[in-house]
C-alpha cells in the first residue's frame, strides 16, 4: 500500500475531533498533520510494551505503518534527539522526557504540590504520591518515596487502572454514564490489564465481581470523601487517598499515602494518615489558589528543530513532525492554557502551521481547548516518560561514554563524590590494555584523581576547605601532591580552568583528564574522565585532542540529566 508522503499529509485516523464549546481552532480531519501523527504513534509504540529495544521491522508491525515510513519517522526522531540507535536497535532517548516535561511544567502540579508531598512523607515516614485522572486511568505525577517493604514502585508517568488504586475510586466518583461505559469497554477488551505495563498481572476473577466491587468503592469514596486501597495492586500494598481541588472546586488530582501490611492495616493507616493528609491537602489547595507565575519552571535549552536540519537531511527529515513536537514542547514554558497566537510566537512558526499541529494533538488526546486557550494533557506522559524518568545517571551516561571511547580510543568513566573518595558509576573501557583495573563501584581517593579534583572543586567554598583540611594525601607515586597547600592549589587550579588533570599521581604511567557533569540547575553531580597511558602522547597533545571531546560528552550528559531530572530525581547509580 503506498504510504502518504509528507507533502500529502493524509490522515490515517478518520473522524472529526470532538467538539469542545466554541473552539478557536475548528479543524477538519483533512487538516491533521500525518507525519506528526505517525511520529507520535512510533513513540507510543516504543513506550508501550516491556521492550526497551526496538527493530524498525517490529515497529512497522506494531504501528501498521510501512517500513519506509518507519525509517523516515525514526530518522527524524533520532535527529531530534528523542530516539537513539544502538547497532540496528532503536531506543527512547532521555531527551524524549521533554514532551512529558511540557505537561508537568504547564500543569504546575509537581512544582506546587511536590514540596507538600515531601513534607507529608517526612512527617509520616511513608511514601506519598500525586496522581491525576487520565481517561479511565490514573497517571502518577510525583512521588516522595520511602523504599521499605514495598515490592512495587511506580514511576512518574505510569498509568494505573482506576479500579486498582485509591485515587481511581475518587476520580470515578465523578464519572458520568459515558465514562463508565468507556471503562467497561476497556475492561472487556483487556480483562488482565495488559495495557498497564507497570502493573502486576491481575489475578483472574469474574469480571462482574470486579465491577460490583469497584462500584462499591466508588460509592464509599463519594460518601466519605477519601478512598482506600487495601491490596488492590498486590498483596501487602495499602494506600489512602484524598482529592485535591483547584480554585474552581474541580478535582485536579489525588494525593495518596502508601504503606504496607507489615506496618499497618487499612483501618490503622486511615486513622493515622488521614488527619495529616487532610492538612497537607489544605496546604496544597492553598498553593493551587495562590496567584502564580505565568512562566513555568525554566526548561533545559532545547535544540531548535528549524529548517537547518531539513536542508541537511533533505527528504529524509520530516519537518512537520519536528514542528509539531516544537508546539508540544512550547507548552512547557507557560503555566496554564496558551493561545494559538502565543504558541506560534513561542515556536517561531507560522500561525497556520501551529494551528494544524494543535488540531492533530487535540485529535490524539494530547491537548484540549478551553476558554483561555489550549491545555496540554497528562496523556502526553504515555510518550515514553515513565521509562525515561526511571533512568539512572549510569544509564544516561553510558551511551555517551561509548561514543566518546569510539572517538578517542581511550577508556572513559563517570564518577561521583562519596565521602573523601570518588566512586565509579559508569565506565567504558577501550580495547587498549590499561594498567589500572577499574570497574563500576571502584573507589579511589578523590585528591589523587582528576575526577576527584573536579568534584572537590565544585563543592561550596566552606565545604571544600573543610574537606581538603581533613584529607591527608599519601604518596601513591613519587608525583602525588602530598601537602595540604599543594592539594589546595591543585583544586583551585582545577576550578579556575574547568578541568582536572592528574599526571601519574595515582599510578605511574597513568594520565587522566576530567570535566564536570551538571544537572538542570547547574549543580555538579558527577565528573567524566578519559584515562590513558602517559607514554602515548605529550601532555599538550593529550589535552588538545581529548579536552574538546570530553567537554562535548559532558555537555550531552548534562543536557540529558536536565531533561530527565527536571521533575524527577535521577539516581546516581
Ligand atoms: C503509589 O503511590 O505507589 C500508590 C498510590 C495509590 C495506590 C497504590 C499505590 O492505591
Amino acid at each position: 500500500m503506498p504510504q502518504p508522503t509528507e507533502a500529502q499529509d493524509a490522515p490515517e485516523v478518520q473522524g472529526a475531533p470532538e467538539a469542545q464549546g466554541a473552539p478557536e481552532v475548528a479543524g477538519a480531519p483533512d487538516e491533521l498533520v500525518g507525519p506528526l501523527e505517525r511520529g507520535l504513534a512510533v513513540l507510543r509504540a516504543m513506550a508501550a510494551g516491556p521492550e526497551v529495544r526496538h527493530r524498525p521491522g517490529d515497529l512497522a508491525r506494531t504501528t501498521g505503518l510501512a517500513r519506509s515510513t518507519i525509517d523516515r519517522v525514526t530518522t527524524t526522531l533520532v535527529r531530534l534527539g528523542l530516539l537513539r540507535t544502538e547497532g540496528r536497535d532503536l531506543l527512547l532517548a532521555p531527551r524524549a522526557a521533554e514532551l512529558g516535561n511540557a505537561y508537568l511544567a504547564s500543569c504546575g502540579l509537581p512544582e506546587l504540590l511536590g514540596p507538600h508531598a515531601v513534607a507529608l512523607a517526612d512527617a509520616l515516614d511513608e511514601s506519598v504520591s500525586v496522581a491525576v485522572p487520565d481517561g479511565d486511568g490514573v497517571r502518577f505525577l510525583a512521588q516522595a518515596t520511602r523504599r521499605r517493604a514495598m515490592a512495587i514502585s511506580f514511576r512518574t508517568g505510569d498509568l494505573l487502572p482506576a479500579e486498582r488504586c485509591a485515587p481511581g475510586a475518587l476520580f470515578a466518583a465523578r464519572w458520568d454514564a459515558a465514562d463508565h461505559e468507556r471503562w467497561r469497554e476497556r475492561r472487556t477488551k483487556d480483562p488482565l490489564d495488559t495495557g498497564f505495563p507497570s502493573m502486576p498481572p491481575r489475578p483472574a476473577g469474574p469480571s462482574d465481581e470486579v465491577e460490583a466491587e469497584f462500584l462499591d468503592r466508588v460509592r464509599e469514596a463519594r460518601e466519605a470523601g477519601f478512598a482506600v486501597d487495601d491490596q488492590l495492586i498486590e498483596p501487602g500494598l495499602l494506600a489512602v487517598a484524598l482529592p485535591v481541588r483547584g480554585p474552581d472546586g474541580a478535582v485536579v488530582c489525588a494525593v495518596s499515602v502508601v504503606s504496607h501490611t507489615s506496618r499497618h492495616s487499612a483501618a490503622s493507616l486511615t486513622e493515622q494518615a488521614l488527619p495529616p493528609l487532610r492538612r497537607a491537602v489544605t496546604a496544597m489547595e492553598r498553593a493551587l489558589a495562590a496567584p502564580g507565575t505565568e512562566e513555568a519552571a525554566p526548561a533545559a535549552p532545547a535544540d531548535p528543530s528549524g529548517s537547518g536540519l531539513k536542508e541537511e537531511l533533505g527528504s529524509g527529515f520530516l519537518q512537520s513532525l519536528a514542528r509539531g513536537l516544537d508546539v508540544l514542547r512550547a507548552f512547557g514554558s507557560v503555566r496554564g492554557p496558551v493561545r494559538l497566537s502565543e504558541l506560534a510566537r513561542r515556536t517561531g512558526l507560522p500561525r497556520a502551521t501551529a494551528r494544524r499541529s494543535l488540531i492533530t494533538l487535540r485529535h490524539l488526546g494530547y491537548v484540549r481547548e478551553e476558554a483561555g486557550g489550549f491545555l496540554v494533557l497528562p496523556r502526553v506522559l504515555e510518550l515514553g516518560y515513565a521509562r525515561i524518568s526511571g533512568l539512572s545517571l549510569p544509564e544516561i551516561a553510558t551511551p555517551h561514554l561509548v561514543a566518546l571511547v569510539l572517538r578517542v580510543h581511550e577508556s572513559a568513566s563517570v564518577a561521583v563524590l562519596d565521602g573523601d573518595d570518588i566512586r565509579y558509576v559508569a565506565r567504558v573501557a577501550s580495547t587498549r590494555i590499561m594498567h589500572i583495573d577499574i570497574t563500576v563501584g571502584t573507589r579511589l581517593p578523590a585528591y589523587a584523581t582528576s575526577m576527584g579534583r573536579v568534584l572537590l572543586a565544585a563543592l561550596p567554598e566552606a565545604e571544600r576547605a573543610a574537606r581538603l583540611g581533613r584529607i591527608t594525601p599519601e604518596a601513591l607515586t613519587p608525583r602525588t601532591v602530598r601537602t595540604h597547600e599543594g592539594l589546595d592549589e591543585a583544586v583551585a587550579t582545577t576550578a579556575a580552568r574547568g578541568y582536572g588533570w592528574v599526571e601519574q599521581e595515582l599510578e605511574e604511567g597513568l594520565r587522566s583528564l576530567a570535566v564536570p557533569v551538571t544537572d538542570g540547575t547547574g549543580h555538579v553531580v558527577g565528573a567524566v574522565n578519559v584515562a590513558l597511558h602517559a607514554g602515548r602522547a605529550t601532555p599538550e597533545e593529550s589535552l588538545a585532542t581529548l579536552l574538546p571531546a570530553l567537554r562535548e560528552t559532558a555537555a550531552l550528559i548534562s543536557a540529558d540529566l536536565a531533561a530527565v531530572g527536571r521533575f524527577t530525581r535521577v539516581t546516581p547509580a
